[in-house]
């Protein structure tokens, strides 16, 4: 009881004599209207010499050079001083990842484009006119692609539009080597019902099935994602101050000018609790959004991988054309076996048929693959270097939220030790810190805040991410879940394990070819066509030839 009692009066001392030094410039509030003035603010609202015992809201109510009026002034000049610093930093995130979305998605885009142009090219000069006559097919396939892309499963079915896609190929090279013959809508029905078990293209379509789904999902969803920072940083960085966070952040700021002190900057630890009051509810972003940045992080991979988009996308037309020279290889089998499965078709005429049966097939049979030759991005990108910045942006973005107080109260901001102001006097800041987030805030000694009225917007923000989260760990297994139905997850499975090695790139750009094939000499694409007298201009004009003798009898 004696020991408090003397506490007491030394204190109540130790507050007179520090009151009584400051009174001294309290006495004229010259200098605390200079500093008005140059922070912006109106210096006539400062009255001309201190207040005695003014009755103020939030500052001590000893003598002062602040008025309640001021201080309604103040609040929302400290409202909007707070929010400056959140607000920078949030924008500077969200523009960072709106640019990298631009980014993967111009480039993923621009991926789809370079496919379709570079089939285009490779088979009108490998099929010419019997391509063009069934260029509408593969139009169809890459707009089908760019679709699923921009959409999902819920525009395009991955799995049926490919089936459609092989079928309707199928159909159209089947008359093509069996020009002899006519045959029936219904004759053709049979013969895509046979599909599965002829496979006509050999293993081209289950492994393109497999590697387009598991590139575009992640794709996909690796964009989504990108997509989702910039909007929940901008939704979560709108959520307003509440009032006693603003009373909390005036008092902190401006307090020390109403006392005459105005070159005092508040205590680092004072500041920490006022912010982590302040940002309570951003903070209990924190885990979720960790959680976000782990799942795309580890989607990332995927973006580098084996089956990466790029090295799906960019040899698709070799792809397309190995199982095109499959199905002529085999023509003679399939068309064998399905004339046994669907009867015998009706011949046309006699003479045509005759002339036909000679060379039943048309030849297009070379490799036109050169890996310089490829089309680059407009970007001049790669995937992998995309992918290796956009990572690194991730992994600094982890802990934005919880660590918002720490950078708003960084040094030039805030002074440590005990020349600061702690909210009362130029003194060391006594209180605990106390943690981040809702609950640690039942403790805060600065602010005041309703620990059971979680704030709506951020709740929404933390299940927004959740969901992003889900689909992000099931992009990266190779599921959509948006169409999880009756998606074969065992097909995906099935050849995405165990195909880590280099050797898996060789076999995604040969998937199913006979070694004889592979060995075919690689032709040359240069654009005029006029790489000399290879082998591949050979072909060409074997193909030519074939092309001359074929005509007449396509229509
Ligand atoms: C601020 O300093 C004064 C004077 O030393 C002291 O009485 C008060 O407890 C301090 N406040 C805090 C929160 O540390």
């Amino acid at each position: 009881m004696k020991t408090s009692l003397a506490l007491c009066v030394v204190s109540a001392l130790a507050a007179l004599a520090a009151s009584l030094t400051a009174e001294q410039k309290l006495r004229n509030c010259n200098e605390v209207r200079a500093a008005f003035t140059s922070k912006g603010l109106n210096g006539n609202d400062v009255p001309n010499k201190g207040v005695h015992g003014a009755p103020l809201k939030v500052c001590p109510q000893s003598f002062s050079c602040c008025t309640v009026e001021l201080e309604e002034k103040l609040s929302q000049q400290s409202h909007s001083e707070i929010k400056a610093p959140v607000s920078k930093l949030s924008t500077g995130l969200q523009s960072t990842f709106k640019q990298r979305h631009n980014h993967f998605d111009k480039f993923f885009r621009e991926l789809l484009e370079n496919a379709k142009r570079s089939l285009h090219n490779m088979f009108m000069r490998t099929y010419g006119a019997m391509y063009e006559r069934n260029a509408d097919l593969f139009r169809k396939f890459f707009e089908s692609l760019t679709r699923y892309y921009a959409s999902g499963a819920a525009a395009v079915n991955l799995e049926s539009m490919l089936a459609d896609f092989w079928d309707d190929l199928l159909e159209r090279m089947f008359r093509l080597v069996n020009v002899q013959y006519e045959f029936s809508d219904a004759y053709m029905e049979c013969v895509s019902r046979h599909t599965e078990q002829l496979q006509p293209f050999g293993d081209v379509p289950r492994k393109l099935r497999i590697q387009l789904k598991r590139a575009f999902v992640a794709a996909r969803t690796f964009v989504r994602g990108l997509a989702l920072m910039p909007e929940v940083v901008n939704k979560v960085s709108t959520v307003s101050a509440s009032p006693s966070c603003v009373r909390a952040a005036m008092k902190m700021l401006y307090c020390p000018y109403c006392s005459g002190q105005v070159a005092l900057k508040p205590c680092q630890n004072y500041c920490l609790n006022v912010m982590r009051g302040c940002l309570a509810n951003q903070a209990d972003l924190d885990a979720e959004w960790n959680n976000f940045l782990d799942a795309m992080l580890n989607l990332a991979e995927r973006l580098e991988g084996p089956f990466n988009f790029e090295s799906v996308m960019e040899p698709i037309d070799v792809k397309i054309s190995d199982a095109i020279m499959n199905m002529q290889e085999n023509s003679m089998q399939v068309s064998q076996k399905v004339f046994q499965g669907c009867g015998t078709p009706k011949t046309i005429a006699a003479l045509r048929a005759q002339r036909s049966v000679k060379d039943p097939s048309f030849t297009g049979r070379f490799r036109p693959y050169s890996p310089e030759a490829r089309p680059t991005t407009a970007a001049g990108t790669s995937l992998d270097r995309l992918t290796s910045e956009v990572k690194k942006k991730l992994k600094h973005a982890k802990k934005f939220w919880s660590t918002l107080p720490e950078t708003v109260c960084a040094d030039e901001r805030t002074a440590p030790g005990d020349e600061c102001w702690n909210g009362t006097a130029k003194s060391r800041y006594e209180s605990v810190v106390i943690g981040n987030g809702l609950a640690n805030q039942v403790s805060n000694p600065d602010v005041e805040v309703d620990i059971t009225k979680p704030d709506i917007v951020i709740r929404r923000q933390i299940s927004v991410l959740r969901d992003m989260t889900k689909l992000l760990k099931a992009a990266h297994s190779g599921t959509d879940i948006s169409f999880e139905t009756d998606e074969d997850g065992s097909g995906g499975e099935e050849s995405g394990s165990g195909c880590d090695s280099p050797s898996c790139d060789t076999d995604m750009y040969f998937p199913t070819t006979p070694s004889v094939k592979v060995k075919v000499v690689p032709v040359h694409r240069s654009p005029g066509g006029a790489a000399g007298a290879s082998a591949g201009s050979m072909a060409l004009a074997l193909c030519g030839l074939a092309l001359a003798l074929l005509a007449p009898h396509l229509r």
